[in-house]
């Protein structure tokens, strides 16, 4: 079996960091539990570019457990776990092409790695692995694959401008847009662990500190609640009406990025976009500035113009590495830009991934059943996949609700008719 990891020797520990994650991931198992018995994916090669995170290995479990033949590879060079890559090779033979901090040629090289395997199903994280499909349709046999499914914000964003472009090659189901994805993956996930990254990374006290969270969306609602919650002070900086009207009602402080530049202690952004924090950001920051970035691409902080602003840079701790500018103040970058909660933490905690993976692997299901009915589009996840998630994460949970009355449910058709 061909792969390519940074040591088998660590086998041992990822398999037990998996059991922690698969303990607190109940959803899934109920998943794992109906595929081994149905095996619904019995046979079909899976290419997966997701993060190699603990949460990631339990997925990986599961296609498995319904008989798919499944090959990962990392869908960022920093958010690999090595440990969890060596466990998924030793443990479950799956191949896996990811190094912790392999640079962008590899990064690559190990895209091309999974597509050789001739998938049916892509499923990815931020659009990589599609893309690649996409530039060789040819090399890759794009014609053979089924369908697809993407888990992030920013890969629905490219996929949708493929697809508006007519240049989509096939169906794409896309998970971030189920409600059991973004309203709990995003908003809780990536607001808890970022604030996790931030402190693994520097050990700051957050008590005091004035946060300036870039991008208010789910992410950035989640993180701005967690810094808020922690004692910071918290500014929020937006470029929609809407999303800055929501964070003013929220209690936040709003003001341009030139503004917040000033002021702030620490920096995160989570926009999806590029160059929010500029080269005439960094020269008006505080000496001591903390910069970091929980969007998908590490292109949301101009890190080319902070390396020209400087005459000296060290890495003073893991993931934070100080840049100190002409004028004589010092900002530290965390993480290299790449995304702070998968570089200096664990990425999410395993009780969202829950939700947002039991998304991923129904979708499968759901591709392999239909994709005689799907066309070159991106897709919602079915409304019933996502509600039924909804409905066995709360029984995990013990928690009850209450049930409609028939006298309720024919009130409520009765509007729906215009009587
Ligand atoms: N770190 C993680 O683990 C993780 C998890 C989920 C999503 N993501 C990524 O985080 C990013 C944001 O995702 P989301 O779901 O919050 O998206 P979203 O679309 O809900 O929110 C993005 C917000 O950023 C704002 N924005 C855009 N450009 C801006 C700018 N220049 N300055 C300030 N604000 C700006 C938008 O108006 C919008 O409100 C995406 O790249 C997504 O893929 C990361």
């Amino acid at each position: 079996m061909k792969y390519d990891i940074k040591d088998l020797n660590l086998a041992k520990k990822g398999a037990l960091r998996i059991e922690w994650a698969r303990n607190n991931m109940p959803v899934l198992r109920m998943v794992y539990g109906r595929f081994k018995k149905e095996r619904p994916l019995k046979g079909v090669n899976i290419a997966a570019c997701l993060h190699v995170t603990t949460e990631t290995a339990v997925l990986m479990e599961v296609l498995k457990a319904g008989g798919a033949n499944v090959v990962l590879c990392a869908s960022n060079p920093l958010s690999t776990q090595d440990d969890v890559a060596a466990s998924l090779v030793h443990n479950l033979g799956i191949p896996v092409f990811a190094i912790k901090g392999e640079d962008t040629k590899t990064y690559y090289k190990h895209i091309e790695a999974v597509l050789s395997f001739h998938p049916r199903i892509t499923m990815d994280d931020g659009a990589d692995l599609v893309s690649m499909i996409h530039q060789h349709p040819e090399k890759f046999l794009a014609k053979d694959v089924l369908g697809g499914t993407e888990e992030t914000t920013t890969g629905v964003i490219r996929l949708k401008a493929l697809a508006q472009q007519k240049r989509l090659l096939y169906p794409i189901i896309a998970v971030n847009d189920a409600l059991t994805k973004h309203m709990f993956d995003n908003r809780y996930g990536t607001g808890q662990s970022t604030i996790d990254g931030i402190i693994r990374a520097t050990n700051k006290l957050l008590a005091g500190s004035v946060v300036v969270v870039c991008g208010y969306g789910w992410c950035g609602k989640g993180v701005a609640k967690r810094a808020q919650g922690m004692g910071a002070n918290v500014i929020v900086v937006e470029t929609s009406p809407l999303s800055a009207l929501e964070a003013v009602m929220d209690g936040f402080q709003v003001m341009p990025i030139k503004e917040a530049a000033r002021r702030g202690d620490i920096f995160i952004t989570v926009t999806g976009n590029l160059n929010v924090i500029r080269k005439e950001h960094f020269l008006l920051m505080k000496d001591g500035a903390i910069v970091c970035n929980a969007g998908h691409f590490n292109a949301e902080i101009e890190i080319p113009a902070l390396e020209r602003l400087s005459r000296s840079k060290k890495t003073i701790r893991d993931f934070t590495d100080e840049y100190t500018l002409v004028n004589g103040r010092r900002i530290y970058l965390l993480g290299e830009g790449r995304l702070i909660n998968l570089a200096a933490a664990e990425g999410h905690p395993a009780q969202v991934m829950d939700m947002s993976f039991s998304n991923q692997a129904l979708s499968v299901e759901y591709i392999l059943e239909n994709h005689n009915k799907l066309k070159q589009a991106v897709y919602k996840v079915p409304d019933p996949i996502d509600s039924e998630i909804a409905r066995l994460k709360l029984a995990s949970m013990g928690v009850r609700i209450d049930k409609l009355t028939k006298e309720q449910k024919k009130y409520l058709a009765s509007w729906q008719m215009g009587t």
